[in-house]
C-alpha cells in the first residue's frame, strides 16, 4: 500500500494530532504523519511529535510580519519540500487566505468541536451550555475559503449532561474528536470520500448507526 503524505498543522497542545500520529502506526492505515507544522514555536504539540518520532518545522507568522501570504508562501515551500499530499488542521490558529486554501481543494481538512453547522467559531461548548441542546459533537470537515464551512466528513455525538460546564462538555467532545478524526483521515486518503453537491458520499460505509437520545427516556 503506498500511503498519502500528511502535514498536521498545529497552534498548541496537538492532541488531535497525537490522535492521528497513533492512528498512523497501523500498517493498515492508508496515511503516514509525514511532517507536524506550527505556526508558534512555543506549540506544546511540536514536543509530542518530535518525542514520537515525527518531522517537525515551525513557519513562525510573527516573523513573516502581516502578510498573510507571504506566511503561506512559506508553509507552501516546506509542504511541497515535503511532498505533502493531505493536510489535516488539528487546532491550527490562523485564518487561511482563499489563495492556500484553493491550492489544497479537497485535499485539506479540520476538525471543529461542534456539530456543524451549529456553533461556528470559537467557544463552541459555551455556547452549546448557553443554547441548551442537548446533544453535542465534533465534525470534520473538508476546508473552504469560508471558516468552519465545506463539505462534511464525518461527524460524533455527545450527549449533554444537566450539571455540564464548558469544560466537562468540551473533555467529551475531545475523547469523540480524537476518534473520528483518524477515522475521517482513513477515508479520505483511501479515496473512499467523494464530494457531489457540496455533500460527501463514503465509499463503502453501510449499516445505520445507532440512536443517542438525551435525556434518555
Ligand atoms: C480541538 O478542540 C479542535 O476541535 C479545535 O481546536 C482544538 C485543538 O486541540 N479545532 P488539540 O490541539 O488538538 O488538543
Amino acid at each position: 500500500m503506498i500511503k498519502k503524505r500528511v502535514a498536521v498543522l498545529i497552534s498548541g497542545r496537538g492532541s488531535n494530532m497525537a490522535a492521528l500520529i497513533e492512528a498512523a502506526r497501523d500498517a493498515g492505515f492508508p496515511a503516514e504523519i509525514a511532517l507536524v507544522l506550527s505556526n508558534r514555536p512555543a506549540a506544546a504539540g511540536l514536543e509530542l511529535a518530535r518525542a514520537a518520532g515525527i518531522a517537525t518545522v515551525v513557519v513562525d507568522h510573527a516573523i513573516q510580519g502581516p502578510d498573510r501570504e507571504a506566511f503561506e508562501r512559506a508553509m507552501q515551500a516546506v509542504l511541497e519540500a515535503n511532498r505533502i499530499e493531505l493536510i489535516c488542521l488539528a487546532g491550527f490558529l490562523r485564518l487561511l487566505t482563499p489563495w492556500f486554501v484553493r491550492r489544497w481543494h479537497e485535499r485539506m481538512i479540520n476538525i471543529h468541536p461542534a456539530l456543524l453547522p451549529a456553533f461556528k467559531g470559537l467557544d463552541t461548548h459555551a455556547r452549546a451550555l448557553a443554547a441548551g441542546v442537548k446533544i453535542h459533537g465534533a465534525s470534520v470537515h473538508f476546508v473552504v475559503p469560508e471558516m468552519d464551512a465545506g463539505p462534511i466528513i464525518a461527524q460524533g455525538a455527545v450527549a449533554v449532561a444537566d450539571d455540564d460546564d464548558a469544560a466537562t462538555l468540551a473533555a467529551r467532545v475531545l475523547t469523540i474528536e480524537h476518534r473520528i478524526y483518524p477515522a475521517a483521515l482513513a477515508l479520505l486518503a483511501a479515496g473512499r470520500v467523494t464530494v457531489v453537491d457540496g455533500r460527501c458520499r463514503t465509499e463503502g460505509a453501510s449499516g445505520a448507526a445507532g440512536h443517542l437520545i438525551v435525556p434518555p427516556i
